[in-house]
């Protein structure tokens, strides 16, 4: 759902719905532009350079950070917004469609930003609307964004991604932004996939099998403490309460917590990601530890990415 390969912004006038379409030049891309963004944000703030642009944010699902990021984006591009943090008081409540819904706002709006809780949704919206469509989340298939964003936090820690070690922990069966981010690794022939989740809760077949027909590096560990001390990068996950039943809830709740002592065996140069919220799967005395960067670093790019993306989407001579 790219452009042509050989165009120079595979993104203009397109939607974004997986990773999977990524090319590492369009990578590449979203973080020149996002460095760019950064400077834009501190120097001046923003500009006006997508004035009379509209973006319609439509929240089926609740969101913290992408709604409010995106929103902050759009405003620091000179751009507009029409909010929908939730569907409760739109025509959603009365029966309207998912497909109607998308070309409504395709009339008001130059952009659409989507969560939905059904896998795939995003991808059966964009059949509908005239106008460009992000995924900011489809139940527990993908979160695009998010992974540009921790990928653009990994380059700029360490200067590059490829032959680092990254090791997921937690709820991998339900979340979306490690499916993302996974699949994106693929693109770094060099990267080494560690996963360590509880029994209940592995990693969907579906992205196993893509990161084995693309020949990533990955291996499965009951216990993720022995291998602390190897690692780049520690991504840890929330158990998604939301997405299991009230059983299964039971039996991973808890099971997993990254402490100091198990952050002391990490390298001095790693860092500790979370894409958040975070309830109690990394205790509190870790947050001040300068390789946590999940409410600071990891959040702010966030804005800085997405305004990227908005740019790269919105205007040809990005
Ligand atoms: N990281 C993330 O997707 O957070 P929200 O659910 O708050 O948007």
């Amino acid at each position: 759902m790219l452009g042509k390969e050989n165009d120079m912004n595979r993104f203009f006038s397109q939607s974004f719905v997986t990773v999977e379409h990524l090319t590492g030049e369009d990578v590449t891309l979203v973080f020149r532009k996002a460095e760019e963004m950064r400077t834009l944000c501190e120097e001046k703030g923003g500009d006006d350079r997508l004035k009379h642009k509209i973006l319609a944010a439509l929240f089926y699902e609740p969101s913290t950070r992408t709604f409010s990021s995106f929103i902050s984006a759009m405003q620091r591009l000179g751009g507009g917004v029409i909010p929908l943090n939730g569907m409760s008081h739109t025509s959603v409540i009365k029966g309207e469609t998912l497909e109607d819904t998308v070309r409504v706002f395709s009339s008001y709006a130059d952009i659409l930003v989507m969560r939905h809780p059904d896998p795939g949704s995003i991808a059966n919206a964009v059949e509908y609307a005239a106008k460009p469509i992000i995924n900011a989340g489809d139940g527990i298939g993908e979160h695009p964004t998010q992974a540009l964003i921790d990928a653009y936090t990994i380059e700029n820690v360490f200067g590059k991604i490829d032959g680092l070690h990254i090791l997921l922990i937690g709820d991998l069966a339900h979340y979306r932004p490690t499916n993302s981010l996974s699949k994106l690794l693929a693109l770094y022939p060099n990267v080494k996939i560690s996963m360590s989740t509880p029994k209940q809760v592995p990693m969907q077949e579906e992205v196993t099998s893509y990161l084995k027909k693309k020949k990533v590096s990955f291996k499965e560990y009951s216990d993720f403490q022995d291998i602390l001390p190897e690692v780049d990068v520690l991504y840890v996950t929330r158990v998604k309460k939301e997405y299991m039943s009230e059983s299964l809830y039971k039996q991973v709740k808890g099971s997993y917590i990254v402490d100091k002592t198990m952050v002391r065996q990490m390298k001095k140069k790693s860092i500790i990601l979370h894409c958040l919220p975070r309830v109690d799967e990394i205790h509190a005395d870790v947050d001040s530890d300068p390789r946590s960067l999940y409410l600071t670093t990891q959040v702010r790019n966030g804005l800085y990415v997405r305004m990227a993306l908005l740019d790269l989407i919105l205007r040809k001579a990005s």
